[in-house]
């Protein structure tokens, strides 16, 4: 063999990897509405940046047969490229040589790019769509998933992991993505579950469609193991590139800066009006962080989940923030088990990757009855607790309307750490609401009063005597639990300053192994 002919062989064999288990699957798959994974990466990355790893990796097994088939390339495409300039490590699963099932092999070449993300502190998204476990290779399949794992939860923490789910993603494969911080899910053509419909009726005798029991809507809606629900794989990849544009490289980055061409100092009108007379009508905080943000521009996290709390990511100033706001549209903004979760993974991820926190109060307080208690809401809303308590990074806390009870300690309070603590002349912080306060205060004597117009006029007087003294901010910021008062069309210039002058904030936690947050 010539050199010349060397150099063919090479060009040929790189253009029999690219076509993966062959031009049927890949037209099979492009049926189904879905992209092959050089497609998807082709997609992900900046043109021409991606450069490929273990293009000739073939598998080892040799049950069932499976000596005399493989492919190269092994069912993923791993390598690196950039996102918007910045080096990112990506792999992603090919359906069309096995259905993308792991092996061993497989699973060495996902641990590789693992292991180069980690040195030299890069992001690591993982493009999935499989079958799972490759059956043919047994134990050496889950040892694989087992190494993936264990990586996956070492990188937690030290560099943003993101998932897409672009197809099957079944049984303890979930794992994987599970362990990573979003998860990305395409509308109508990808699916999680740990036992499929097959099993679930064979076990249970219930009968359910895969779209029903792990499709992205339930994921998203239901179990919030999705955080980004995209119509379609194009929208999906969007999605992704526009996530890593708020988030640091590791976690010993700050998030790039923005140029903003959003006057710092823009006063939104609307906000001095935006919070209704009755404190019982609600108004959307959705207008309030639009208003506020740069560009009115809003990355949101769990859009379709626990909608009483929004969490997601925008900039201010050209700086990249985490915005936590309790939702008064939302069965009132309350705080209940899914929103103390939602809200608590999110000021952790932001903890971890030196992402200031802004956080705007509008809080009737923790969610009563049954089946909270039952679901553990004790549990569940001190994970929030302990979050904010625990995050380090900046945190600005706004309180525009309500702040009641357990609930006022739990979003960013002044006593857990809160940096700088601001409300509106709107806002109320109290123990508890005038009418549940009055008829705990005064229920022996209103249980005296017969009369329905006395009684009337007695709880009206009570309930003015209580929110003369309560439902007002000047109260809190006669202690110094409120650093200000501020006028709500200046917030966006208050709260840039505030990160302005947090940005070289150093506080450190007590030196231990790791904290023992509630499960
Ligand atoms: C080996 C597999 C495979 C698998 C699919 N294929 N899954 N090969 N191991 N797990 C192969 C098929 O043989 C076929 O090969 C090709 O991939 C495409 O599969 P189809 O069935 O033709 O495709 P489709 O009709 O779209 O169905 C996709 C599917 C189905 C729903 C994913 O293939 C399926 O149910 N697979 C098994 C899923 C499963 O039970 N996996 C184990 C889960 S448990 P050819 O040569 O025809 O193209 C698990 C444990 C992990 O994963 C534990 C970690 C701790």
């Amino acid at each position: 063999m010539t050199n010349q002919d060397k150099v063919k062989e090479l060009i040929d064999l790189r253009a029999k990897a690219k076509l993966g288990g062959g031009e049927k699957r890949i037209d099979s798959q492009h049926k189904k509405g879905k992209y092959t994974a050089r497609e998807r990466i082709a997609m992900l990355v900046d043109e021409n940046s991606f450069e490929e790893f273990d293009m000739f990796v073939t598998h080892r097994c040799h049950n069932f047969g499976m000596e005399k088939t493989s492919f190269l390339g092994d069912g993923v495409v791993t390598g690196q490229g950039t996102v918007n300039g910045r080096l990112v490590f990506v792999f992603a699963q090919d359906f069309t040589v096995f259905g993308g099932a792991l092996s061993e092999t497989l699973a060495q070449k996902i641990c590789k790019v693992m292991d180069k993300a980690m040195s030299v502190g890069a992001p690591v998204i993982g493009l999935n769509d499989s079958g799972g476990a490759r059956i043919q290779e047994g134990v050496n399949s889950l040892a694989g998933y087992a190494e993936i794992f264990e990586r996956n939860i070492l990188a937690s923490g030290v560099i943003p992991q993101i998932s897409a789910i672009f197809g099957p993603c079944a049984g303890g494969a979930v794992y994987s993505p599970a362990l990573t911080d979003f998860i990305l899910m395409s509308d109508k053509t990808s699916y999680m579950f740990v036992t499929g419909p097959k099993v679930v009726k064979t076990v249970t005798g219930e009968d359910i469609t895969t779209e029903e029991l792990g499709g992205a809507e339930i994921h998203s809606t239901k179990s919030g193991v999705c955080h980004f629900l995209a119509a379609n794989e194009e929208e999906g990849i969007a999605l992704i590139r526009d996530l890593l544009s708020y988030l640091p490289s590791n976690n010993l980055e700050e998030a790039p800066m923005i140029v903003c061409n959003d006057p710092i100092d823009r006063l939104e009108d609307k906000l001095n009006s935006i919070i209704p007379d009755n404190p019982n009508l609600p108004y959307n905080m959705m207008e309030v962080i639009e208003g506020i943000v740069d560009n009115g521009k809003f990355l949101e996290v769990h859009q379709h989940y626990a909608r009483n709390i929004i969490v997601g990511f925008a900039r201010m100033g050209g700086r990249s923030i985490g915005i936590i706001a309790n939702q008064p549209s939302f069965y009132a903004g309350v705080l209940d088990i899914e929103a103390s979760r939602k809200a608590a993974r999110f000021v952790r991820f932001c903890d971890c990757f030196n992402i200031p926190i802004l956080t705007l109060v509008d809080v009737p307080g923790f969610l009563p009855g049954r089946i909270q208690e039952y679901g553990g809401i004790i549990t569940n809303g001190a994970k929030l607790l302990f979050a904010y308590g625990e995050a380090t990074v900046p945190k600005v806390t706004v309180t525009l309307r309500k702040s009641y009870g357990g609930a006022h300690d739990v979003m960013s309070c002044k006593q857990l750490r809160g940096d700088c603590n601001y409300a509106w002349p709107t806002a109320q912080i109290a123990v508890m609401g005038a009418k549940g306060a009055i008829e705990i205060l005064y229920g022996k004597e209103l249980a005296n009063i017969t009369d329905p117009e006395e009684k009337a006029k007695f709880i009206a007087e009570k309930e003015k005597e209580y929110n003369d003294t309560f439902a007002n901010p000047y109260k809190a910021a006669s202690y110094g639990y409120i650093d200000d008062v501020i006028e709500p069309r200046n917030t966006r210039f208050r709260v840039i300053r505030a990160f302005q002058s947090l940005q070289t904030k150093r506080v450190t936690n007590p030196m231990k192994k790791h904290s023992n947050i509630p499960l």
